[in-house]
């Protein structure tokens, strides 16, 4: 009888344990990914047609497709062209150019990055990577590598 009962005992130790773990893992991992931001790399030598001249007065910018990921193009109000890869270095959201501020912002943590790419607050760990900018007839091309 003793062993009868100290048997459902063990079990019931270890279903709890067993749920505890679950439950542990489930609250962790989440966590982890959080803080440890995914990394990935465009091929090398991407160039692309980013926007017609007109299409970017100054103090504006322009998302545009590079690769597979979006970019952004910024004419800056000192008339300075400049792109960067959009997607945020903390959570792969996609920023966006605050005319009023002219810095890069990052709505969905209010991270905020200069117009050099660099962090100035915020969540992001890194900067924003910087693509090249040449000027064609009436286009504006960016291209990495
Ligand atoms: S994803 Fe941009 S600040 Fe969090």
């Amino acid at each position: 009888m003793l062993n009868r009962v100290m048997g459902r005992l063990d079990f019931i130790r270890i279903l709890v344990r067993g749920c505890f773990l679950a439950i542990l893992s489930m609250t962790v991992y989440p966590i982890l990914r959080y803080l440890t931001p995914p990394k990935f790399r465009l091929p090398r030598d991407v160039s692309v047609t980013a926007a017609k001249l007109s299409e970017v007065p100054p103090n504006t910018a322009k998302i545009f497709p590079f690769g597979s990921k979006p970019a952004i193009l910024i004419h800056t109000a000192s008339d300075e062209y400049k792109a960067f890869s959009a997607v945020c270095t903390h959570l792969n959201c996609t920023v966006q150019y605050d005319q009023k501020a002219s810095v890069i912002m990052c709505a969905c943590h209010n991270g905020r990055y200069g117009l050099d790419g660099r962090v100035i607050s915020g969540p992001p760990p890194r900067p924003l990577e910087e693509y090249k900018v040449a000027l064609r007839r009436d286009e504006i091309i960016v291209s990495k590598g």
